[in-house]
């Protein structure tokens, strides 16, 4: 069983599958050469994985684990699958209360209004503006800035992992009356009609990933962000990537008729963040590996235990990880980005 390339995101896997999965991966490591996944820094080669099996088997552990403590006891479910950063002192204050265990989360989400620009563009519609994300995870973001930044935007929040969307109508789409619309669809190929976005929210989505290089996915998602945009629309999007990939993207969009408005590095504060956030982001990955019976399976479950800590602590960007270390020497960057559709 190779479970960073053989799950499916049309499922919701169960516990009780979670179980039998997890199983059969501690049992295939007895033929498998060299583990993909490292056991000193998490690193897993682009080639080792495909990102529909890894997101599905990661939203249905989060969706089966529920509520969980963090390293206070403050309860929470795990939703934003988000790295974030910690609030820049220059920008007007978040509102987001220091204690909250997802607060880097919904510190990415409300920068993306920072901007003076987009403040008085919201503003000019009385906040009445129609956003769309790419990628939204489990909505949580999308539910944060419905509710607490944007009270009277409406929302579609589209992603490829059918987990993730059945967690935003669980959790998210009641509470906002209407306004929040969940859609399971891969963002290359979306049904959302032309020209009828204001906003086009892009969070941290696994894209734009390979080094320097705009890849034929990366050219369609940024199609389709330019398609349903309405002409003078805004895209707002915000990530950590390797660092050439930035100019790559702004040079691409530029053919497509995306405008560079603003740009921010806020990669200390990304890296902030990682180190704030590593005692919760540590507990969570320990409370997720306790509840697989595989890994009490003497010498093979001991050593798929590490290399799956080592993989969920990487992808949590976690210090001591290999993704961490490649914000310290900066070979990916985090970016906070304005653009507008010409
Ligand atoms: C790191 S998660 C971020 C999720 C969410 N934006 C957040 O910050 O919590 C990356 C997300 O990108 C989604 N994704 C990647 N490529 C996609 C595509 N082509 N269409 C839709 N979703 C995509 C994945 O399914 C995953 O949920």
């Amino acid at each position: 069983m190779d479970i960073l390339k053989s799950l499916s995101n049309q499922s919701q896997y169960s516990q009780t599958k979670l179980q039998w999965i997890i199983g059969a991966w501690v049992l295939a490591s007895a033929v498998e050469g060299k583990p993909k996944i490292s056991s000193t820094d998490g690193d897993l080669a682009e080639e080792d994985y495909d990102k529909a099996s890894l997101y599905s088997l990661l939203y249905s552990i989060y969706s089966s684990m529920g509520d969980v403590e963090n390293e206070f006891g403050v309860k929470y479910e795990f939703t934003f699958n988000t790295w974030g950063y910690a609030w820049p002192t220059t920008w007007p204050a978040s509102g987001i209360k220091a204690d909250d265990p997802q607060r880097f989360g919904k510190n990415a989400y409300t920068g993306h209004f920072h901007w003076k620009i987009i403040k008085d563009f919201i503003a000019q519609k009385d906040g009445k503006v129609h956003l769309v994300e790419m990628g939204c995870g489990t909505g949580a973001g999308a539910h944060h800035i419905c509710k607490n930044v944007l009270p009277n935007c409406t929302y579609e929040a589209v992603d490829m992992q059918k987990t993730a969307i059945e967690t935003c109508r669980r959790k998210h789409v009641p509470e906002l009356n209407g306004r929040l619309v969940a859609t399971h669809a891969n963002a290359t190929s979306l049904s959302v009609k032309d020209t009828s976005a204001d906003i086009v929210v892009i969070n941290e989505t696994h894209v734009t990933e390979m080094v320097g290089v705009v890849t034929p996915e990366d050219e369609k998602f940024f199609q389709t962000a330019y398609r349903i945009l309405k002409p003078g629309g805004y895209l707002v999007w915000a990530n950590a990537i390797p660092t050439g990939t930035w100019q790559a993207s702004f040079d691409y969009l530029k053919t497509i008729g995306m405008n560079l408005l603003e740009v921010e590095d806020v990669t200390d504060l990304a890296i902030q963040a990682r180190d704030e956030d590593a005692p919760r982001a540590n507990k969570y990955v320990e409370d997720c590996l306790n509840r697989f019976v595989g890994f009490k399976i003497p010498v093979l479950g001991t050593r798929r235990r590490k290399q799956a800590q080592e993989g969920l602590k990487n992808f949590f960007r976690s210090p001591g990880t290999r993704l961490y270390e490649n914000m310290k020497d900066r070979s990916d960057t985090y970016k906070v980005v304005l653009m507008q559709k010409a």
